[in-house]
């Protein structure tokens, strides 16, 4: 059979827009397209984008720059700008890009096929169109039809979409609309079929995903002791979470399964309680330190992942000193940081952007050579153990040798005999602040 025609996708931002690309690829397919490497060979392109900081938008932008002349030579391409700057921007793009036919949102990606196939068919009256409808598309999407490409032996699977937190700095809320639970059932079969196809880890994902609760009432520590209960997986990862509603029972439900990962991503945005509250983050510091005891009680040598902010606009030196203090004090594994980015609409961005770009850059270093201390001495307790490690495929520094990720989420690479998607017990020989390096202790299947 002829295929329908090509498409490429690019895609950008965090694991739900990659999950996203990989529902939009599936329902191409089964409509007979089927994958170009460059947008240059395909007949539909798909930018997948996010909005999350500004530097994020810039490059969609600057990437339909670049799709101009392509265009141009071949005007019966459909270019389709999908994901987080479609939802916030909608027809905008248009004024911007006018070489871009279609925008659709993140929750409106049903119409993408329909839409696709009417401007293929010559019907001009479907170009420029702009769906952006907070619709339930994407949570209902049938998971048979995901084109699956991640590592080998590890899947995402959506659990809930959307935050309804209102944090000051954040598009989030705009960009995937209010929160909405998949059903349980409907969660477990996708996790039974994954793991029937070899998947051995899952990652479970929410903007904020310990407010899961589906139609029944059952919540995320329902739904990890049931997913973990699936024949053949060995490893349930979840992100991410809110410090707000991380409860005692979550924690428990984290201690009780062996194959519930040891690893914890839990934002804390700012280590100063005045911060916190300008970014109504909805808890302070100390309520913020209270929880990692709390897991700490229960799984004392749990991995401690999180993101913060620097240079939010009322940020002091002081305020930014205690986020430093407050690194010292919980010695994460894991810190991603970010200086403040303005985002247009977000009740931040009502204060004047305060901290000048030198200052918050200068704090961003300060954080980084701190924390990069922490980690160097923090992941040396890892040296002489014997780790189980999924390994994700050659390390990119080196051919020779394998990278694969522990349960708390550490970077191992070794050398030897191995395939991605195996799990390999290695004994850890040496550490840095951000990987180990391991031998193969002994094979296993
Ligand atoms: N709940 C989601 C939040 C998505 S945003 C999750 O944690 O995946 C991911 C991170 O980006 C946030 O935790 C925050 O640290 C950072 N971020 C969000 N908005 C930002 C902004 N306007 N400027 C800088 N960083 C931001
Ligand atoms: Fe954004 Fe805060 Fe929600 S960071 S995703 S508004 S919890």
């Amino acid at each position: 059979m002829k295929p329908a025609g090509t498409y490429y996708v690019e895609t950008w931002g965090c694991q739900m827009n990659e999950l996203d690309a990989e529902k939009m690829s599936g329902a191409l397919e089964r409509r007979g397209y089927v994958r170009a490497g460059r947008a240059e060979d395909a007949d539909v392109v798909l930018l997948n984008t996010c909005s999350i900081r500004e530097k994020a938008e810039e490059k969609v932008y600057s990437e339909l720059g670049r799709l101009v002349p392509l265009k141009r030579s071949r005007p019966d391409v459909v270019l389709a700008v999908t994901g987080c700057v479609a939802q916030r921007e909608g027809d905008r793009v248009f004024a911007r890009a006018p070489h871009v036919d279609l925008v659709i949102g993140t929750r409106a990606t049903g119409s993408l096929p329909v839409l696709v196939e009417r401007l293929r068919a010559g019907d001009e009256q479907a170009r420029h169109t702009s769906d952006t409808e907070l619709r339930d598309d994407s949570i209902h999407f049938p998971f048979e039809e995901i084109r699956r490409e991640g590592l080998a032996g590890k899947a995402y699977v959506t659990v809930i979409e959307g935050c309804n937190h209102r944090c000051t700095f954040c598009v989030v809320p705009t960009t995937r609309g209010r929160e909405i639970s998949r059903g349980l059932d409907d969660v477990l079969q996708e996790v039974r079929s994954l793991a029937e196809r070899g998947v051995v880890e899952v990652e479970l994902l929410g903007q904020t995903v310990n407010a899961y609760r589906d139609p029944e009432g059952r919540d995320l520590a329902d739904l990890l002791a049931a997913a973990s209960g699936v024949d053949g997986v060995r490893r349930v990862r979840f992100t991410t979470s809110h410090p707000a509603q991380m409860t005692e029972r979550l924690l428990d439900a984290m201690a009780a399964s062996e194959r519930v990962c040891p690893y914890l991503h839990l934002p804390v945005q700012s280590g100063s309680t005045a911060v916190l509250r300008d970014m109504r983050r909805g808890y302070d510091r100390d309520a913020y330190l209270a929880r990692v005891r709390s897991l700490r009680a229960r799984i004392p040598d749990v991995s401690l992942g999180t993101d913060v902010i620097v240079g939010f606009p009322t940020e002091t030196e002081d305020d930014f000193r205690a986020t430093l203090d407050l690194l010292a004090e919980v010695e994460f594994d894991t810190v991603y940081s970010f200086t403040y980015s303005e985002r247009p609409g977000t009740a931040a961005a009502e204060h004047r952007d305060a901290v000048p770009a030198p200052v918050k850059n200068e704090r961003l270093g300060r954080l980084h050579e701190a924390q990069r201390a922490i980690q160097e001495r923090r992941h040396r307790r890892f040296v002489g153990r014997t780790v189980e490690v999924l390994v994700e495929g050659p390390s990119k520094r080196d051919p020779e040798q394998w990278t694969g990720r522990t349960p708390e989420a550490r970077i191992v690479n070794f050398a030897g005999a191995s395939a991605p998607g195996r799990l390999e017990m290695l004994e850890i020989t040496q550490s840095t602040a951000f990987s180990l390096k391991g031998e193969v202790a002994s094979p296993r299947a």
